[in-house]
């Protein structure tokens, strides 16, 4: 199933979400301008405001009335890429250069606070106590998630738990957030918004887990961003730690990753090491327990076509290479 498929019973929230996103981030600022229209031309899956309205869909027709929520979540993920690409020094995103490379640092964090901030503003309005909260603590998370990743660059000893620690904040917990905004703006009774919780945690541990294989796939033209970043700037990721767990040549591999100068025979001995452990293969069987986990919760939300495609997302997840 293609997303477009998946995305079938709320396209038209989706194309609506494209137009507000447009009118909202226009300003007759023309530095403002000049940021907003970059960010514009360029765009994402939406994965996150797909999966909160095809949550709040489970329940009503039309989820067209809670659109300023679903603006709001693609906001405050662009301004979560923004800043991700300054700490993480990249210059490509979304296959263009990254906000960073064009207009520096300085206006890249500021247009992400810029972002943070309008979204917030939109939620207000919607005014919803208990959705605000929600993605309060996201972005809360995600700062945290963002740190502990900054203290733990270059450790080649770090687990598989303080791994699936760092990822569950800077990236789980947004899904987790999109699925309970979409059952919380819907009404639904709390314990299905906690099933959508607990699904959309399963699927963005999966969404990261795939997110850092793909890194090594070293396929820039189709992720539209940098490969082989994550290692070689020290953001080691679950295949690196299988490896670590696994390889006979793991003490000579930590201390050449310790010494902090990740080149291009280093990353080519990786690679190697990486196929003849498995640790791709390990790596994407981990994300499918994970999809499996997300997908055997869904089965208790009401059935019908949202939940189906739900399910399907799962699958989508698993099979993206972008
Ligand atoms: C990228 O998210 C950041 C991660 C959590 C891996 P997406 O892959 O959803 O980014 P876009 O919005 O499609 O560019
Ligand atoms: C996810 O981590 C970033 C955020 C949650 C903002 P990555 O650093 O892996 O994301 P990409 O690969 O740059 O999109
Ligand atoms: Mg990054
Ligand atoms: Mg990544």
């Amino acid at each position: 199933m293609t997303v477009d498929e998946i995305y079938a019973p709320i396209a038209g929230n989706l194309a609506a979400l494209e137009r507000q996103l447009q009118e909202v981030l226009h300003s007759d600022n023309p530095g403002i301008r000049d940021v907003n229209a970059y960010l514009l031309a360029s765009s994402g899956k939406r994965v996150r405001p797909a999966l909160f309205l095809l949550a709040c869909s489970l329940w009503r027709n039309d989820p067209g009335f809670s659109l300023p929520v679903a603006l709001a979540i693609e906001m405050i993920h662009t301004a979560t890429l923004i800043h991700d690409d300054v700490v993480d020094d990249s210059a490509l995103r979304r296959g263009r250069p990254s906000l960073n490379a064009i207009f520096g640092n300085h206006t890249a964090v500021l247009s992400g606070d810029y972002l943070f901030a309008q979204a917030f503003s939109l939620l207000t309005g919607f005014g919803s106590l208990p959705i605000i909260r929600e993605l309060a603590q996201v972005v809360k998370e995600m700062s945290e998630g963002e740190i502990i990743q900054q203290t733990e660059r270059f450790n080649p000893f770090l687990t598989e738990e303080t791994y699936f620690k760092l990822i569950k904040k800077k990236t789980a917990c947004f899904f987790a957030a999109c699925g309970a905004c979409g059952g919380i703006a819907a009404g639904a009774a709390a314990d299905q918004v906690q099933v959508l919780k607990n699904y959309g945690n399963y699927i963005g541990m999966a969404f990261q887990v795939i997110d850092d294989m793909i890194d090594f796939y070293a396929d820039e033209e189709r992720a539209g961003k940098p490969c082989l970043a994550d290692l070689k700037s020290g953001v080691f990721t679950l295949p690196l730690i299988h490896l670590l767990n696994t390889s006979p040549d793991a003490s000579e591999f930590r201390n050449r990753l310790a010494g902090g100068e990740i080149n291009d025979r280093l990353v080519s001995d990786i690679r190697a090491g990486m196929e003849s452990c498995g640790s791709l293969a390990y790596a994407g069987k981990i994300a499918e327990q994970y999809v499996k986990k997300a997908v055997s919760l869904a089965l208790a939300l009401p059935a019908g076509q949202p939940r189906d495609h739900l399910v399907r997302f799962g699958r989508f997840i698993l099979e993206r290479n972008c």
